[in-house]
C-alpha cells in the first residue's frame, strides 16, 4: 500500500476483541489503516494484554471510577497521548465512560463508536437484554459517530442479527459481536478511504 496509512487510536475498557479484531484487520497489507495506541480508563482491562501480543502502545489514564463522564483532565490527557501518535481517527470499541470534554472537541467528526442494537433502539448499558427483554425478533450492532448525545451521532454502517427463541443475552452477544467485527473493521476502511460523506444525519458511502 503506497498511501499514507490511516492512525486509529482505539479506546477500550475491558475485553478489547473489538480491539483484537480491528488490530487483526489492521496487519493486512491492503488495509489503509493501522493501531497506533490502545488507552484504557481500566488498569485491569483485557485489552492491554492484547495490546502486549500485538506490540501495540497502551496508556493507562487515570480516571475517577464508577464516573460515567471521563473527567476534562482525562480527556485532555488522551488529547495529548493522540497528538503524540498522530493519530486521525479515535475508534470508541468497549469504552464505558462518556466523551463531553476536550476530546469532543478536539476530534470533532473523528470519533467513532461501536454500540450493540440497531440503533435508534436500545440505547445504553445492557443494549442485548434490553433487545430480549423487548421481544424484538431482529437487532444488530451500529458504527456511529460520536457527538455529545449519548448513542445518538450519525449512523456509519448497521448489521443485522435475528433473536432466536432459544437466544439468552450472552448467545445473543455472542452473534452481535461476530457482526460487530467485521462492521467496525468495514467502517475504519472506509472512513481511511475518504469514502465517508456526511450530509446532516445522513452518511453516505462514495464510490
Ligand atoms: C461491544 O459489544 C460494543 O458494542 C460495546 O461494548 C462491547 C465491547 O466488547 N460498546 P469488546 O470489549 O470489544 O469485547
Amino acid at each position: 500500500m503506497t498511501q499514507k496509512r490511516c492512525n486509529v487510536a482505539v479506546l477500550a475498557s475491558g475485553t478489547g476483541s473489538n480491539f483484537q479484531a480491528i488490530v487483526e484487520a489492521c496487519r493486512r497489507d491492503d488495509y489503509p489503516a493501522r493501531v497506533v495506541c490502545l488507552v484504557t480508563d481500566n488498569p485491569d482491562a483485557e485489552a492491554l494484554d492484547i495490546a502486549r501480543r500485538f506490540e501495540v502502545a497502551a496508556h493507562v489514564v487515570n480516571a475517577a471510577p464508577k464516573k460515567a463522564r471521563l473527567s476534562e483532565p482525562a480527556e485532555t490527557k488522551i488529547v495529548s497521548l493522540c497528538a503524540d501518535h498522530s493519530v486521525d481517527l479515535v475508534a470508541l470499541a468497549g469504552f464505558m465512560r462518556i466523551l463531553s470534554g476536550p476530546l469532543l472537541s478536539g476530534f470533532e467528526g473523528r470519533i467513532m463508536n461501536i454500540h450493540p442494537s440497531l440503533l435508534p433502539s436500545f440505547k445504553g448499558l445492557h443494549a442485548a437484554k434490553q433487545a430480549l427483554d423487548y421481544g424484538a425478533k431482529v437487532t444488530g450492532c451500529t458504527v456511529h459517530f460520536v457527538d455529545r448525545t449519548v448513542d445518538g451521532g450519525a449512523i456509519i454502517l448497521q448489521a443485522c442479527v435475528e433473536v432466536a427463541d432459544g437466544d439468552d443475552e450472552e448467545s445473543l452477544l455472542q452473534k452481535i459481536h461476530e457482526q460487530e467485527y467485521r462492521t467496525y473493521v468495514r467502517a475504519i476502511e472506509l472512513y481511511a478511504l475518504d469514502r465517508l460523506r456526511i450530509q446532516g444525519r445522513r452518511v453516505m458511502i462514495a464510490g
